[in-house]
C-alpha cells in the first residue's frame, strides 16, 4: 500500500506555488511511482525513470496527448504524433529548421530586445511580462515563420489558452487553437503565392526530392511553433530573471562577465523548468519500482522533480550557475526533443545579456506577480519590476 503523500499531486496547483520543490522532493524520495486517483495519472519523478519514459516512445506514446487533460489538436501536430508518422513529419520540418536559419535570428533578437528595453521607463514600476518576456518570443517566432503579427496581445491571449488551465477566464484550449488556425489560414495564401526566405515559405515550397507537407500539416506545424515557441520561452525568461534577482551576487558576477550567461541559462532551465511535466500513455503493461502501470494508463513525467534529483545533480536543490555537466530534461529527450532548443537558448542568452548590461540592479516583485495555473507551464503572466531603482 502506498504511503499518503503530504499534499495531493495536482500539477496545476503546484504550478502556482512559489516553492513546489519540497513536494517534488517528497515524491521523488518516497513515492517514485505515485498514482493520483483525482487526475488518473501515474507520476514518475526520478531522473532515471523520466529518462526511461522519454527514450521508449514505443511503450510511452504521445498520440493521445502530452498534457494530463489529453488535449489533442485537430490538425496534425508533431508533438502529439508517434512513429512512423512522427518520423516523417519531423524529417520534413527538420530540413527547414537549420542551424543557419536559427543563427540568422540572433541580430533580430538583439534588436527587438533593445527596442523593448528602450521603451521601459527605468524608474517606474513596469510589468515585465507585458514589456519584455511576452513580446520578445512572439516577435521571434513570427519573424521565423514570416507571418507578422499586428496584434500580439490577442495572439498571446489565444495561444496561452491552449497551455493554461485558467478556464474561468478567457477561451478554452480548443477555441485558442481554432483562433490560431483561422489566423494562419488567412496568412498562408500570401506565402504560398509570394514565397520569401522564411520558414513557412520553405515548408510550402520544399527543395527537389524533399518531402512535401500537406496544407494542413503546414498549418498544424506553424500553430505548434506559435505555441511551443512562445509561452515556453516567455516563462523561461521570466523565471531566469526572478532566479537571478534572488541571487544578487551571482547576478553581479554575470553582469561583469557575460561569458558565464550560457551556462547560467542551462542552470535556470534545470532549476525552474518552464515545462515542469508532460505525459505519455502506455501501450503495454509496465513496471516501475515493483509497481505495475497498466496498458492505456497516463504517465506523467515530472521534469521539475527529475531536474533536481540528487542522484543525477549533486546539490540539486541549489542553484549553481557554473554547473557542468548539466544534462537537464527541460527540453525533453528522445524523438520529441525540443526542436527549438537552440533558438530558445539564443533568446535567453541575448535577453539576459542585454538586461544585465543595461539594468544590472533591476528589482522584480514575484510575490506581487501572477503565476500561471497550468498543467504544463511554470511562469508568470504578470511580473512587476523596477528596472533601475
Ligand atoms: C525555453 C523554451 C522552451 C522549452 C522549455 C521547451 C520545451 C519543450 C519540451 C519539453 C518539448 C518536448 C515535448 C515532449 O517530449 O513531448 C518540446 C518540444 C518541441 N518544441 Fe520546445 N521548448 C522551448 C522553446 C521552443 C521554441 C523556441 C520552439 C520553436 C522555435 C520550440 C519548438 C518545439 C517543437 C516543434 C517541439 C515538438 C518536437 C517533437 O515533438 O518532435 N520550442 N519543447
Amino acid at each position: 500500500m502506498e504511503k499518503e503523500l503530504i499534499v495531493e499531486f495536482d500539477p496545476q496547483a503546484l504550478s502556482e506555488r512559489p516553492d513546489p520543490y519540497p513536494i517534488f522532493a517528497e515524491l521523488r524520495e518516497n513515492h517514485p511511482v505515485h498514482y493520483s486517483p483525482e487526475r488518473d495519472l501515474w507520476v514518475v519523478s526520478r531522473y532515471d525513470d523520466v529518462r526511461k519514459v522519454l527514450l521508449d516512445a514505443e511503450t510511452f506514446a504521445s498520440g493521445k496527448g502530452t498534457v494530463p487533460t489529453g488535449f489533442v489538436a485537430v490538425k496534425p501536430m508533431l508533438i502529439t504524433q508517434d512513429p512512423p508518422y512522427h518520423t516523417h513529419l519531423r524529417s520534413a520540418v527538420h530540413l527547414a529548421f537549420t542551424p543557419r536559419r536559427m543563427a540568422k535570428l540572433d541580430a533580430f533578437i538583439r534588436r527587438v530586445t533593445r527596442e523593448l528595453l528602450d521603451a521601459i521607463d527605468p524608474k517606474s514600476e513596469t510589468d515585465l511580462f507585458e514589456a519584455l518576456t511576452d513580446p520578445l518570443p512572439v516577435a521571434v517566432i513570427t519573424e521565423l515563420l514570416g507571418i507578422g503579427f499586428e496584434d500580439r496581445r490577442t495572439f498571446s491571449h489565444y495561444a496561452g489558452a491552449v497551455i493554461h488551465a485558467d478556464r474561468a477566464h478567457g477561451p478554452s484550449a480548443a477555441e485558442g487553437i481554432e483562433w490560431i488556425y483561422r489566423y494562419l489560414e488567412r496568412v498562408l495564401p500570401e506565402r504560398e503565392a509570394n514565397p520569401g526566405d522564411d520558414l513557412v515559405s520553405r515548408l510550402l515550397h520544399p527543395g527537389p526530392g524533399e518531402p512535401k507537407l500537406t496544407h494542413d500539416e503546414v498549418v498544424g506545424f506553424s500553430a505548434l511553433l506559435l505555441m511551443a515557441g512562445t509561452e515556453t520561452t516567455t516563462n523561461a525568461l521570466g523565471n531566469a530573471i526572478v532566479v537571478l534577482h534572488e541571487r544578487p551576487e551571482i547576478r553581479a558576477r554575470l553582469a561583469a562577465n557575460p561569458a558565464g550567461i550560457p551556462r547560467a541559462v542551462e542552470e535556470c532551465l534545470r532549476f525552474e523548468s518552464p515545462v515542469p511535466g508532460l505525459s505519455r500513455v502506455t501501450t503495454r503493461d509496465v513496471e516501475f519500482h515493483g509497481r505495475k502501470i497498466p496498458e492505456g494508463a497516463r504517465v506523467h513525467m515530472a521534469f521539475a522533480a527529475a531536474n533536481r534529483d540528487e542522484r543525477m545533480f549533486p546539490n540539486g536543490e541549489s542553484f549553481e550557475p557554473d554547473r557542468t555537466p548539466n544534462a537537464h530534461l527541460a527540453f525533453s529527450l528522445g524523438i520529441h526533443f525540443c526542436l527549438g532548443a537552440s533558438l530558445a537558448r539564443a533568446e535567453l542568452k541575448i535577453a539576459l545579456e542585454e538586461l544585465l548590461a543595461r539594468h544590472p540592479g533591476y528589482q522584480v516583485f514575484p510575490e506581487r506577480g501572477k503565476r500561471l495555473r497550468s498543467d504544463a507551464a511554470r511562469g508568470f503572466s504578470f511580473l512587476p519590476c523596477v528596472a533601475a531603482p
